[in-house]
């Protein structure tokens, strides 16, 4: 039998694959089941957010410990969900468990700063060479600290925004996110769609909407609407659509084409901060945006959130033009945990332990696809890593589009009842490894890509 993309009897064996999986993956999950039920009594859902609604059902966690989680039923997972990107430190790392041991019994928030927030400050401002920062709770709260700066400092309304990139879920944001192809307009002229309901059309119509890795269109942008952006922002590294990478030149092209307009880039680096490496993308294609917003992995699995600016941008926060605000900013046991993780967990060694890892995976994938004549890119930077699920190179979301999401749900599900957790959406997102991760976990991984191509291939 052919490859289970094609139209036809290969497609009806890809769902029928699915639907097997599907069964297995619920038979072993009756707690998770139950747990399901009861939560959508109190829990709206049935979840606490809305991206952990699973199919064929949400999985239900009592504990992670080094490389490992478990479920309710007591099932062992390698883990390579990540926590949507946090868990690079792993779970429970010792240092990050002294760290917050020892911040709790001394009082976990004040609302004033502690020192530990100086000490991360400094440590940020040298790993990403932007010299001024603050601190927020979540993602969110840092890409929109951002576009209020970028505004601010501008006195400008438009926003550009890569279609594809997920920034968070503030207004300006969530336009364009993961539009469908009927609803995204023509690749070269993209159509502004709000990436949820309750995003006002207003703000939607401040957002200029471009594709990934074309400079051309963020140039045309700035020349229709001149004296009117503020700025731009971007995951450098895109990696809410797999992982795209940048094309050489792009980071460069499109900061020197917003500062001759006076308007200024930021660097959303909330997924791609210390994962890609201990100074972000900033630091890997050697690009320093005006403001960079760091999230997930810098609290070591406590919330925290970081922006960091030139001195110029951060000016405004320093002399109150703009107050960058928050009660829980700069949380001492956020602070704690961050210190420690950047001090302590992300290290050199660290750093190339998890490089070492990486590049093992990616080698062992590449082969086991090759074996079964799957043609399709293993991506990797830093510690992540995707299949692409398609025969050509991935640039933006249109070429993102092409690929069929069942080969994706298909092979998160195989990981899931071969003992790896992955992140539900497989196309969107699939592994991150951690500084605590060992041949093994690897190992397991590639085993049942190994399965899942088999299944393919009928
Ligand atoms: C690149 C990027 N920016 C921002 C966010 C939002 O972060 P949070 O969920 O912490 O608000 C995410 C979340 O996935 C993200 O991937």
């Amino acid at each position: 039998m052919g490859l289970a993309t094609a139209t036809g009897p290969g497609m009806l064996a890809l769902d029928e694959q699915i639907a097997r999986q599907e069964a297995v993956f619920l038979d072993r999950q009756p707690r998770s089941a139950e747990l399901v039920q009861r939560a959508r009594r109190s829990l709206a859902g049935g979840a606490t957010s809305s991206w952990q609604i699973a199919q064929p059902q949400a999985v239900w966690l009592t504990h992670g410990r080094g490389s490992r989680v478990w479920d309710v039923d007591g099932t062992e997972y390698v883990d390579l969900h990540g926590g949507y990107g946090v868990s690079l430190v792993g779970h429970a790392h010792p240092a990050v468990v002294r760290a917050v041991q020892d911040r709790v019994v001394r009082g976990t928030h004040f609302a004033q700063p502690t020192e530990d927030a100086v000490v991360v400050a400094e440590e940020l401002a040298r790993r990403f060479g932007l010299p001024l920062w603050r601190f927020g709770n979540s993602g969110t709260e840092a890409t929109m600290d951002a576009v209020h700066l970028m505004r601010a400092a501008t006195g400008r309304d438009l926003v550009i925004k890569v279609e594809g990139c997920y920034h968070g879920h503030h207004d300006s944001v969530e336009v364009s996110v993961l539009p469908e192809a009927e609803e995204a307009g023509p690749a070269d002229r993209p159509a502004a769609v709000p990436g949820n309901t309750g995003i006002p059309q207003a703000v939607v119509d401040l957002v200029a909407v471009v594709g990934f890795n074309d400079v051309e269109m963020v140039a045309r942008v700035l020349r229709e609407h001149p004296g009117q952006v503020a700025g731009m922002i971007v995951e450098p590294v895109m990696m809410n659509a797999g992982i795209i990478p940048p094309a050489p030149g792009y980071l460069a092209a499109v900061r020197d084409l917003l500062h001759a307009d006076g308007a200024l880039l930021t660097f959303d680096e909330v997924k791609t901060g210390l994962t890609v490496g201990p100074g972000g993308a900033t630091r890997h294609y050697g690009v320093t945006p005006d403001i960079v917003c760091l999230a997930k992995a810098l609290g070591g699995g406590v919330p925290v959130a970081a922006i960091g600016g030139t001195a110029e941008v951060m000016a405004l926060v320093a002399d109150g033009r703009y107050e960058q605000v928050g009660t829980f900013n700069g949380n001492p046991l956020s602070m704690a945990a961050a210190r420690a993780t950047l001090l302590e967990a992300l290290t050199p060694a660290a750093y190339e332990r998890v490089e070492r890892l990486r590049d093992r995976m990616q080698r062992d994938v590449t082969a086991v696809l090759a074996e079964h004549g799957l043609p399709w890119e293993v991506v990797t930077i830093g510690a992540k890593g995707c299949i692409s699920f398609l025969d050509r190179p991935v640039r933006n979301l249109r070429d993102f589009h092409a690929i069929d999401a069942r080969l994706g749900h298909l092979h998160w599900l195989v990981q899931h009842n071969g003992g790896v957790f992955l992140p539900p959406w497989g196309k969107v997102e699939q592994w991150l490894l951690s500084v605590q991760h060992e041949e093994d976990d690897a190992d397991r991984f590639v085993a049942n890509v190994a399965t899942f191509a088999a299944l393919l291939r009928g």
